[in-house]
């Protein structure tokens, strides 16, 4: 009566998309164990690989998987072992990763007494607590695979997004931690009707492009200006970085998530591992450490 999960990361907002677009990374993610337990409740018996709070309400899975009881009647409880590969304040969805671990992993032993899509709002609250904002752009990824849209907030309303085969992403992560929080906090609230105009020009292109396989139109609607602009001080090198990946092939790059990690979509795995190697000799140059991950994505 236990399963063993893989939780994977996630790029959100996919640069024109903030909020709303997400990607799963197939090869990049936590291990997570869910049992079953007599006790009623929700108890994390183990966390490695992070220093994370034990407590169930302070701690992401547990609150995510405390918000999914609420919903259904159980006799028992769960006991969640966490092993953290994803580092927290990435910009790779890590808090995405435990939340959508816990409430798909109790869902699993339970039955599926939930739909994928229906599990997504029960994570949202483990991002809240992570950050403040019940955003699903990372969790809905996580749970569904691929890309995802979030149509709406209220009522909410996720959309699963085709996307073709030869996609790959280069994501680097330059080993400072950037708390979604606080990369929230330098945005603005209000923006100018051109801007808006630009960003959701590029959010159709890019849903167009994902599902027409149109590689080249996937990478002229990768753009940002909105968000991009502001956050993109806080992350070292940024434009070297962006401009190395773009220089060696890659469709396009920007932010992922909330930083500092950068993302670069690239068509096949041999153009994404150059990429890659492009974006690394970047932070070398610098001696700055970092991590770098290639993945499929769709
Ligand atoms: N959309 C969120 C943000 C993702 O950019 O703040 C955080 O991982």
């Amino acid at each position: 009566k236990e399963i063993k999960i893989f939780c994977p990361a996630t790029i959100a907002n996919l640069s024109c998309g903030f909020d709303v677009l997400g990607v799963c990374l197939d090869n990049v993610g936590d291990e997570m164990v869910v049992r079953k337990m007599s006790a009623k409740g929700v108890r994390i018996t183990k966390i490695a690989g992070a220093d994370l709070p034990l407590e169930t309400e302070k701690n992401v899975s547990g609150v995510a998987a405390l918000a999914m009881l609420a919903q259904v009647e159980t006799d028992f409880g769960f006991e969640i072992e966490i092993y953290k590969k994803i580092k927290a304040g990435s910009g790779i969805g890590s808090s995405a990763a435990s939340s959508a671990g816990a409430v798909f992993g109790i869902n699993a032993l339970l039955g599926n007494p939930f739909s994928a899509h229906e599990l997504v709002p029960f994570a949202m609250q483990g991002e809240k607590l992570a950050s403040g904002s019940a955003h699903a752009d990372n969790v809905a990824p996580a749970l569904l695979g691929g890309f995802t849209l979030v149509r709406s907030y209220d009522p909410l309303d996720i959309i699963r997004i085709e996307s073709p085969s030869e996609l790959y992403a280069a994501v680097i992560h330059p080993q400072i931690e950037l708390k979604t929080a606080d990369a929230r906090s330098v945005l603005k609230q209000n923006i100018p009707l051109k801007s808006a105009i630009a960003q959701w020009g590029n959010v159709g292109g890019l849903v167009a492009g994902l599902y027409t396989n149109n590689y080249e139109l996937i990478g002229r609607s990768l753009h940002d200006e909105i968000v991009e602009p502001l956050r993109s001080v806080l992350i070292p090198g940024f434009d070297l970085i962006k401009a190395a990946a773009l220089e060696n092939g890659a469709l396009g790059s920007g932010i992922s998530g909330s930083g500092p990690s950068v993302f670069a979509l690239c068509k096949g795995r041999e153009t994404a591992h150059k990429v890659a190697e492009s974006m690394s000799s970047v932070y070398d140059n610098i001696k700055l450490p970092y991590e770098i991950h290639v993945s499929p994505v769709n």
